[in-house]
């Protein structure tokens, strides 16, 4: 089993020296918790496998997985950057005390508004195409700005197509065959180009798609650095390291995937004699993914052409099921351990039916009132959350060490509806 849980005395599911009945009974569900230590182990291990092969090296963590501001915090006092895909994020990571210097802003069919507001942050601005650089260029105060790229390397993998971001099909960066001209024109507008970057999908167990990106990335590189005379402070392999969400699936070797990426990364750089510029990767899964928790409690069991299992969250939490058809491992909080004796449908209160955490799916006896954890709830959960159905969204909690903080309070029906106007005239 290679889910990351634990069980405490009681033989109830533990979060982050909590009991998770506890918590559902305190604070009501649904409800995100998250464990704090989790997310600190997680960073420092891929930082630790990373930085000690490779000294100059940096994480961007892509705050797009998690953007709640304890995590922001966290990961801030962790050392690590941000990966801003949105003027959202970057206002956000500045809120949570981020250095402009330290936020990559990442952004792709970006207005020239938005690009505005990145170059007034004073957040490096990464450009995903020609149309990007020229709007930039126009730009008041853009001149001299230290700006990258993000190329396309036609590799791609992922564990959804909607998660490939490499490749013919990909909207995302410039081609390999511009590369090398975007950057001359880049410096012929006034720009200072000193970084390089990609991303070729989310949720990447085999090592073998990113290695063969880090190496085109850098093929590119060395072509960019000979012939458009680009000295690199950074080159940026993007994120998509992933986790097991099914018992079966393998953990990511961390240590061995860190020194065959720096061996070939440093092969590179000297091979076309570039020097020493920082490496950077933005995970974001890996980081917060499994840290996360989805409580939710069982209210109806109906037995109709199938065993249904009917809980009080639904897919407007935790869209990854519905959306991608992603498995999402299911405990019953008062017996993590116990025996399997039934498949069962577990469906969520949402009026589609699309709407299922897990179908026939071999789960304990469940009875009414039981809480269930969906787990590796901490990335892409609360952050595609939406309020479908006019369903507020749940509380957000973080533990450590037995102590929980409520980090983002439970929605109320007035929260809403908070936007709404209702123009005078349907008063009549
Ligand atoms: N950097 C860039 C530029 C990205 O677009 C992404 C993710 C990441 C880093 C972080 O990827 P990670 O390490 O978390 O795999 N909603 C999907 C995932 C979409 C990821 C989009 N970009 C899911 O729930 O699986």
């Amino acid at each position: 089993m290679n889910l990351h849980f634990k069980t405490n005395e009681k033989g109830n599911l533990e979060i982050g020296g909590a009991d998770a009945l506890e918590l559902a009974h305190k604070y009501g569900t649904p409800l995100y918790v998250l464990d704090e230590m989790r997310i600190r182990d997680n960073y420092q291990r891929v930082h630790q496998a990373f930085s000690s092969e490779y000294s100059n090296f940096q994480i961007f963590y892509a705050a797009k997985a998690n953007t709640n501001l304890a995590v922001m915090r966290i990961l801030e006092q962790e050392g690590s950057g941000i990966d801003a895909v949105s003027p959202g994020e970057i206002y956000t990571a500045l809120l949570a005390g981020f250095e402009p210097e330290r936020i990559l802003f990442t952004g792709n069919n970006v207005t020239s508004e938005e690009l505005q507001f990145a170059l007034d942050s004073g957040v490096r601005i990464n450009l995903d195409s020609v149309s990007m650089l020229e709007r930039l260029a126009k730009l008041p105060g853009a001149k001299g700005s230290r700006i990258s790229f993000r190329v396309n390397p036609m590799v791609g993998a992922g564990h959804h197509d909607h998660c490939i971001t490499g490749g013919e099909l990909s909207k995302f960066g410039i081609m390999e065959q511009e590369a090398v001209e975007i950057y001359k024109k880049a410096h012929k507008l006034g720009f200072n180009p000193v970084g390089i970057h990609t991303h070729i999908g989310s949720g990447i167990l085999d090592p073998e798609p990113f290695k063969l990106a880090v190496q085109v990335l850098m093929d590119i590189a060395g072509r960019v650095h000979q012939e458009a005379g680009v000295e690199f402070e950074f080159i940026d392999f993007g994120g998509g390291l992933g986790i097991p969400y099914t018992p079966e699936e393998p953990v990511l070797e961390i240590k061995k995937f860190a020194g065959e990426i720096v061996a070939l990364y440093k092969s590179k750089l000297s091979e076309y004699g570039i020097d020493n510029p920082t490496m950077c990767i933005e995970p974001g899964r890996y980081i917060v993914g499994d840290a996360g928790y989805l409580l939710t409690r069982v209210n109806t069991i109906k037995q109709s052409y199938r065993k249904f299992v009917g809980v009080d969250a639904g897919f407007n939490t935790l869209l990854r099921p519905t959306m991608y058809g992603s498995y999402h491992h299911i405990l019953v909080a008062d017996k993590p351990e116990a025996p399997t004796t039934q498949n069962v449908d577990v469906a969520g209160n949402i009026c589609e039916s699309g709407d299922l955490f897990a179908r026939d799916r071999p789960l304990p006896e469940i009875e009414e009132s039981d809480v269930l954890s969906i787990m590796n709830a901490g990335a892409y959960s609360f952050s595609m959350s939406s309020q479908y159905n006019s369903r507020p969204l749940p509380a957000e909690v973080i533990v450590n060490n037995g102590k929980v903080d409520v980090i983002r309070d439970r929605e109320t029906y007035s929260d809403i509806l908070s936007k709404q106007n209702l123009p005078l005239r349907f008063f009549k």
